[in-house]
């Protein structure tokens, strides 16, 4: 990392892939200027849902989830968001969430490779090839509207 005295630290979606993302998190806070802000965003868990709606994402919502933590990615992290800004020192922490609201095709194409790449590990923990193959149509899907997991949004700022 260059050297401190930011005014802005932004990272989305990078923290829960660390092993150490506290203290990641910690570092980042570290190198603030004094009223510098520090924004993180991670996800909240898996539970991507549809309208009309379609079993098979939730199907495969914990599967997903065991493959991902024996891959090294915590997609429960940005719970520990406030937690972690708190503890790095930071002050006026606070954080929401938000979902994703968006007609499947394009706007899920990350998400739909994301599963293909893990697809085998996902199976192994458990979900059925046609549970996979049916979220994967959905997210492809423009006839529906997807719900996409939601995301913590945290913020803290350096004060001395
Ligand atoms: C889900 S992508 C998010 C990309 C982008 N920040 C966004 O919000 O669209 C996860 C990112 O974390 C990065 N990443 C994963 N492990 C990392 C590590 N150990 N050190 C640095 N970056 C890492 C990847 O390179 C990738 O860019």
């Amino acid at each position: 990392m260059p050297g401190g005295g930011f005014d802005l630290i932004h990272a989305r979606l990078v923290l829960e892939h660390l092993k150490a993302p506290a203290a990641a998190a910690a570092k980042l806070a570290s190198a603030l200027a004094a009223g510098g802000w520090l924004v993180l965003e991670d996800a909240d868990g898996l539970g991507f849902d549809a309208e009309p709606p379609v079993k098979a994402l939730s199907a495969i919502t914990g599967p997903w989830h065991q493959a991902a933590l024996a891959a090294g990615w915590d997609p429960l992290y940005g719970r520990q968001l406030v937690t972690d800004l708190h503890a790095a020192g930071l002050d006026q922490v606070a954080g929401r969430a938000h979902r994703s609201y968006q007609h499947g095709g394009d706007a899920w194409a990350g998400t739909r490779l994301g599963l293909q790449r893990m697809g085998d590990q996902i199976r192994h923990a458990g979900a059925s090839c046609a549970d996979l193959d049916e979220a994967l149509a959905a997210l492809a899907d423009p006839a529906r509207i997807i719900l996409g997991a939601p995301i913590v949004t945290a913020w803290g700022r350096r004060t001395s």
